[in-house]
């Protein structure tokens, strides 16, 4: 059973400036739904925060999710983009694969093996991303290169939706561009809105992830309109 979207359309995809409205700030009960109102309105890459308690306080949800929505999203031309912000993410690498995961991107600090596990998402199936918490140097990225095929970058401190834009992730995103391959995805997730995602295209962020921009807003596909005419 092929779980996965097709390699062209991920590709397709990864090639061009998107919103990425994340669930996390979405209504649970309507999840459907509203995946459906903003998979309408164009949206096409849609971000899972995965947490486990332990590498963020909270919990949220994990692989049957990601296996729930996958047909939806599929169908719909759409790709499913997994944060990973668990401990030990080796261990849940098949099981979000399975579930239909396209991109599985890993915090540096979850694993002492980022390298191996970053070869075993591509070896699973998916696209590999490594995450930059605020505090992690851009130098990581520099070791594992290779085995990339996204960068994410931390806006805010991962674990909770709704918090503000940190002003030096500017800086950070042109650092990291600067050191990356011209044409690897570079993701920027946290207090992404109208006024931070023309600073963020600016110096070359290519993903915007939107949680509560998008499914805080009285109209989740009109938001997400906005915030992609912003790009
Ligand atoms: C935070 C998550 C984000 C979150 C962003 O730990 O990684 O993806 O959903 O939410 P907003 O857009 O509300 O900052
Ligand atoms: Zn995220």
């Amino acid at each position: 059973m092929s779980a996965a979207a097709s390699s062209s359309t991920i590709d397709e995809l990864l090639g061009t400036r998107q919103v990425v409205p994340s669930i996390l700030a979405a209504d649970y009960a309507r999840l459907g739904e509203q995946l459906g109102e903003v998979l309408a309105a164009g949206a096409r890459v849609m971000h899972v925060d995965v947490m486990d308690g332990h590498f963020v306080p909270p919990i949220t949800i994990g692989a049957t999710i990601v296996d729930a929505i996958r047909e939806q999203v599929h169908d719909a031309g759409g790709i499913l983009d997994v944060h990973l912000m668990v401990e030990q993410p080796e261990n849940h690498i098949d099981a979000f694969a399975e579930a239909g995961a396209d991109i599985v991107s890993i915090h540096p600090e979850a694993t002492p093996h980022a390298h191996r596990v970053l070869q075993s998402i591509r070896e699973a199936g998916c696209r590999a991303g490594l995450v930059l918490n605020p505090s992690t140097p851009v130098d990581v990225v520099s070791e594992v290169v290779e085995s990339l095929d996204l960068v994410l970058c931390m806006s805010v401190n991962p674990g909770y939706g709704g918090q503000s834009f940190i002003p030096a992730s500017v800086d950070k995103l042109a650092r990291l561009r600067q050191r990356l391959p011209a044409e690897l995805p570079l993701e920027v997730d946290g207090g992404i809105n109208e006024r931070t995602i023309p600073e963020s295209v600016s110096v070359g962020a290519t993903l915007l992830v939107a949680g509560s921009a998008i499914f805080g807003a009285d109209d989740p596909a009109e938001a997400f309109r906005r915030l992609q005419a912003a790009i």
